[in-house]
């Protein structure tokens, strides 16, 4: 992956002076930015190729998930996100690049959108939400084939933390929402969590209060205590 935009020099010098802290994302010349390694969130998530399909990323941060669907040869990729400066970030990636991945700066709860996506992603957000069963409601519709959620159970290690009761494993099969804290719990966090759900609760809200999903599986996340709902149209 090369940039003729860009020198391998230039780029050194963008990432020694940005902190571009929240994903890893690759870029040319075999270089890339520090932050998590998310590679196989993105094997759990995306088949091999994306080819022809759209994707929209809610809270996309810096953009690792918009770009490697591009990668997989998705053709339409819009990314939102409601923080300046991860959107500022992710642009500026997106140019370092050559992306045609769209970005937009904006709350996906104050603004819907009227475009429907194949693969719609909403990783990591829902426990950041006040209202995270209306952002359901609003994704929904737009979902043609899939929405992907990745959320924290009562396992959750930040939720553990604020209630300070590690809940038996087996909670996790009863139906259950946990109210967490918007009380950061170290120096790192970021803003604390508003609600945590089981597997069971978050497969009512999908499925029984509203007939939303033919189909919902569940499965591990890599990062421990919380999930992937794979919820299919
Ligand atoms: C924990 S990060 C997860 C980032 C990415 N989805 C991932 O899993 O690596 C949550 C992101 O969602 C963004 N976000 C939170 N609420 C949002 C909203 N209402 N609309 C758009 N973005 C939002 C945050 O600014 C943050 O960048």
């Amino acid at each position: 992956m090369t940039n003729p935009n860009y020198s391998k020099q230039q780029i050194e010098k963008i990432l020694a002076e940005e902190r571009f802290a929240y994903h890893r994302v690759n870029l040319p010349y075999g270089l890339h930015t520090r932050g998590r390694d998310r590679r196989r969130t993105r094997d759990l998530i995306f088949p091999q190729s994306l080819a022809g399909k759209s994707v929209l990323d809610v809270g996309s941060a810096l953009g690792y998930f918009c770009f490697e669907a591009e990668t997989r040869g998705a053709t339409r990729v819009l990314g939102i996100e409601r923080d300046v400066e991860r959107f500022r970030q992710a642009c500026l990636l997106k140019q370092i690049i050559g992306s045609r991945v769209e970005f937009l700066q904006r709350d996906i709860l104050q603004h819907s959108l009227d475009e429907k996506f194949d693969y719609v992603c909403l990783l990591n957000v829902l426990h950041h939400l006040d209202d995270p069963i209306h952002a359901i409601h609003l994704l929904a519709p737009l979902a043609r084939e899939v929405l992907i959620i990745e959320f924290p159970t009562i396992e959750d290690a930040k939720f553990c933390k604020t209630t300070r009761i590690r809940f038996p494993k087996h909670y996790n099969r009863l139906p259950l929402m946990g109210v967490s804290s918007r009380k950061a719990t170290s120096k790192k966090t970021d803003g604390g969590q508003t609600f945590v759900f089981t597997p069971p609760a978050l497969i009512r809200i999908l499925q029984d209060h509203q007939p939303l999903f033919r189909e919902v599986e569940i499965i591990d996340s890599p990062v421990r205590g919380r999930k992937i709902a794979l919820c299919r149209k």
